[in-house]
């Protein structure tokens, strides 16, 4: 017996909202490796560092990458949603380390900071949840994630559900992690 390919539950999708400058989609042709290094490289993104670009390509695409963008250039009017890497700039990023069915990683989530506080993080996570949903994928096992912060841990929770399963001590970066996870269809 032969499979089709796995199509529905990850096929690439992008979400807008009326007269908004924003969209998020997990269309893989609009990442920018060049946008996502150049935010590894401030301080505020305290888990990353820049790589060679080749290495961030293959980080964005091994993962189902949602990408948070802004049009730089207006769509003409009544056309289709038509965007591209020229008329657009990523300002954020969560990466979903997926199979696509059972198992997602959640990791690298951002919004640059002049982008922060008008409900794009709110926004991107619905997106994520919306995708990784029980109806989307009926036999998602595990969601996991690891984070520095605090108050984001209470914000996790209300959106997946996740809870801290254990701890990591980093002395590298100065802070300690926490392990969450999420069992929103849990056999095992
Ligand atoms: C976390 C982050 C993605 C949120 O993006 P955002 O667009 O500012 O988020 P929103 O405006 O949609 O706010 C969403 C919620 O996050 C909270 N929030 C926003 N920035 C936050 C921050 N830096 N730390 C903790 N919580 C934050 C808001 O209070 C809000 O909660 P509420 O809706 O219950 O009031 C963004 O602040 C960011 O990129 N931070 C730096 C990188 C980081 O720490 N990423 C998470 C790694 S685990």
């Amino acid at each position: 017996m032969s499979f089709a390919p796995p199509t529905t539950a990850t096929a690439p999708r992008t979400w807008t909202r009326p007269d908004s400058e924003f969209f998020i989609s997990t269309n893989p042709s609009l990442l920018s490796v060049k946008a996502v290094n150049e935010a590894f490289g401030q301080e505020w993104l305290y888990w990353g560092t820049p790589f060679p670009e080749e290495v961030m390509h293959d980080m964005l695409h091994g993962a189902m990458s949602f990408g948070v963008y802004k049009t730089i250039q207006p769509q003409p009017e009544g056309e289709p949603f038509t965007p591209s890497t020229e008329t657009t700039e990523q300002i954020g990023l969560a990466r979903m380390v997926t199979d696509g069915t059972t198992f997602g990683y959640l990791s690298d989530v951002y919004v640059l900071p002049e982008y922060q506080g008008h409900g794009l993080g709110r926004w991107l996570m619905s997106c994520i949840s919306e995708v990784f949903s029980k109806e989307n994928m009926p036999y998602l096992r595990r969601i996991m994630l690891l984070t520095g912060d605090k108050r984001i841990q209470g914000w996790y929770a209300k959106v997946f559900g996740m809870e801290v399963i254990a701890h990591e001590h980093r002395p590298d970066i100065g802070q300690d992690l926490v392990f969450m996870c999420a069992r929103p269809n849990a056999k095992s």
